[in-house]
């Protein structure tokens, strides 16, 4: 078993191909777009920036951006979700722990909460993997609608296709 430090050749790069079969990398330069026309609008407050929107595997990596007193929805998590707080603070009305600036979140397949940015955060910024869905629910659970990767794309396609940023703009997000 090699261990570090044992290598000859530290810093050669690896010589072989990649699998033909592997799929490009994403490098976005900018994630936190300054470029309000990448920001694809879900409410009035609540916007999303897309990294990565994977149709293979059934997640999607996105910064979630909340302005004001916003709220995203009351809704359900068959699978996990993680969060990394970048900017801004916020809580779910289900829980009584705060996401601060700099903070890391994991939220288990069986969650339903609904996200509150207080009065006094003027913009809050959170990078979230969402997998598989989220079920938008009545109080007491009642589905009434609900978000996979697919909707993420087909939003992202009209709001580019609307800014002139061209629908195809979101085809670098898709892996
Ligand atoms: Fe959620």
């Amino acid at each position: 078993m090699p261990v570090q430090g044992q290598d000859d050749y530290p810093r050669m790069p690896y010589q072989l191909p990649f699998p033909k079969d592997a799929q490009e990398e994403i490098v976005i330069p900018d994630a936190v777009a300054v470029d309000e026309r990448v920001w694809v609008p879900q409410t009035e407050n609540v916007s999303f920036r897309p990294l990565c929107l994977n149709r293979s595997q059934g997640y999607w990596m996105n910064l979630l951006r909340v302005r004001k007193s916003g709220v995203l929805s009351r809704h359900r998590h068959p699978q996990p979700v993680h969060g990394f707080v970048l900017k801004g603070r916020w809580h779910y009305l289900e829980h009584d722990w705060v996401a601060q600036e700099g903070g890391y979140v994991f939220e288990p397949p069986g969650e339903t909460h609904t996200l509150v940015v207080p009065d006094d955060v003027d913009e809050m910024i959170t990078y979230f993997q969402v997998n598989g869905v989220m079920l938008y629910v009545d109080p007491w659970g009642k589905t009434m609608g609900y978000e996979d990767v697919f909707t993420k794309i087909d939003m992202c396609r009209k709001h580019y296709e609307e800014v002139g940023l061209g629908a195809d703009y979101v085809e670098q997000f898709i892996r």
